[in-house]
């Protein structure tokens, strides 16, 4: 089953966090081989700056997405 992962750009998430999110989220795509598992998306905004960064994984919204707290993040949806 591919995942899919749509991570906000917008200026706002952008810059709480999501310029390093998606650095990571590429990293772990790569090192763990999921290029064919995961659609990796961005967004210009979901609508909601204020509780950024926003992550968007499999139709399920994640606020305030801390790069320490990603990864396990990535491992509970993703694997
Ligand atoms: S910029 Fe991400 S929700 Fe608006």
């Amino acid at each position: 089953m591919a995942a899919k992962i749509i991570i906000c750009m917008g200026s706002s998430c952008f810059a709480r966090g999501n310029e390093e999110n998606l650095k990571i989220i590429e990293q772990y795509i790569s090192e763990n081989k999921l290029e064919t598992e995961v659609d990796l998306k961005g967004s210009c905004c979901e609508g909601k700056c204020s509780e950024g960064p926003n992550l968007n994984i499999n139709g399920e919204m994640f606020h305030g997405v801390e790069k320490g707290t990603l990864i396990d993040l990535l491992n509970d949806k993703l694997k």
